[in-house]
């Protein structure tokens, strides 16, 4: 089977319905997802059975995470199955990026899948149900760390007020918010990122923050940017975003380069290209980052972590808490005990002894390699 044929992208599937990959791999991708979601739903689904480890634990804008691995944005994007995620394992999830109003996305095909070079290439557009269908799941359902992507309607013709809603609707759900201007699959999005468009954003945002009627905190609020950013532009962005009041960034989305695959077809394909080719460049991101920032923003790791190692170097380099989709579509949920053990291991190994100790001890190193 070509690599570049949209495949089926579920994770769940061979333990749940006793199908094979290959079996799976014949579904088209988004029959397996929705499949995947829907299995979820019903709670078949292996959970985590011990407690976490305390050592994994952190406290973060005032919430407690149990464990630093997150679900990314894009798996779940109606927030159908947060509670879920975070019983299988996870210490968080990010929802979304759900719009106000409900759209269908691209045309399909718009998910691939290359075996070969373990990465997706996704054109998906921001397929969602709207703001109202995510607002009553998740108050009915909000158990543990659930975070909410923001992001504006394609045929919007005021995006910035597109993010305000969000955070004007969905506040009282939302542990935290990201605000997500990186997505390559819809046109003139990553505009945002330009830091004359970015401080305008964020001034109208923080008008709109409000503490949550259930907790009393106003959720934090992050930004989500591309790895395809002109490092000489970071600086004046993060400064931006720093006066601009954020409390923290996830770093990175999807990337348009097609740097590092070997399996042509696949890399011929539009969208944006997550997986472990991704991981260099957006670790390389992320300590920039760190450094900018002088480690005191809280970083959300993302890109590439396809093992328990990738996701020590990830932490090393600058992430507090770090997330992952396209590792879970090629390992399954074991990647998520193999991370926390590795994380554990580098602990009982040293010198550093705690999380927090961890974080950025790489990060010089990463940030002075070659650009990609
Ligand atoms: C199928 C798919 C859909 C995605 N949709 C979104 C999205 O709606 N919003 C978003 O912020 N990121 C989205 N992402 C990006 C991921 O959240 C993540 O940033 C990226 O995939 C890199 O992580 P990974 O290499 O672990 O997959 C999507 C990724 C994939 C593979």
């Amino acid at each position: 089977m070509s690599g570049s044929r949209p495949s089926g992208i579920s994770w769940l599937g061979p333990s749940v319905f006793g199908l094979g990959q290959r079996a799976l791999r014949r579904l088209d991708a988004e029959t397996a997802h929705q499949l995947t979601i829907r299995t979820l739903q019903i709670g078949v689904f292996p959970r985590a059975t011990e407690p976490d480890d305390p050592r994994l634990s952190q406290e973060l804008w005032g919430l407690t995470f149990k464990n630093p691995i997150g679900m990314a944005a894009g798996f779940d994007k109606n927030a159908e199955v947060a509670s879920q995620l975070i019983e299988m394992g996870f210490g968080f999830a990010e929802v979304g990026t759900i719009t106000p109003r409900p759209q269908p996305g691209n045309p399909k095909p718009r998910l691939f899948r290359s075996e070969r070079d373990g990465a997706v290439i996704n054109r998906m557009g921001f397929n969602n149900e709207g703001h109202l269908p995510a607002l009553e799941r998740l108050r009915r359902d909000c158990a543990g760390v659930v975070g909410v992507n923001i992001g504006a309607n394609k045929d919007s013709t005021d995006r910035v007020a597109d993010y305000v809603k969000g955070i004007e609707t969905l506040t009282d759900v939302a542990g935290y918010f990201t605000v997500n201007i990186s997505s390559p699959n819809t046109p003139g999005l990553r505009d945002l990122q330009s830091p004359e468009a970015l401080g305008e954003l964020l001034g109208a945002l923080n008008a709109a923050r409000r503490p949550s009627e259930a907790t009393g905190r106003v959720p934090p609020l992050l930004v989500k940017l591309a790895p395809d950013i002109e490092h000489a532009a970071l600086p004046e962005i993060i400064s931006v975003a720093q006066r601009g009041g954020i409390d923290g960034i996830v770093v990175t989305n999807t990337t348009l380069s097609r740097e590092g695959l070997s399996d042509q077809d696949f890399a011929r394909e539009a969208g944006g290209l997550s997986g472990a080719p991704l991981f260099a460049r957006s670790t390389k991101f992320l300590a920039e980052l760190y450094l900018l920032t002088e480690g005191k923003l809280p970083l959300i790791g993302v890109g590439g972590i396809v093992s328990g190692a990738k996701a020590v170097e990830k932490i090393e380099a600058g992430a507090s808490l770090i997330q992952l989709y396209t590792g879970m579509v090629f390992k399954g949920p074991a990647l998520l005990a193999d991370i926390k053990r590795a994380i554990l291991k580098r602990l009982d190994e040293g010198p550093q002894s705690t999380l927090q100790e961890l974080v950025g001890v790489s990060a010089t190193e990463w940030a002075d390699r070659l650009p990609l």
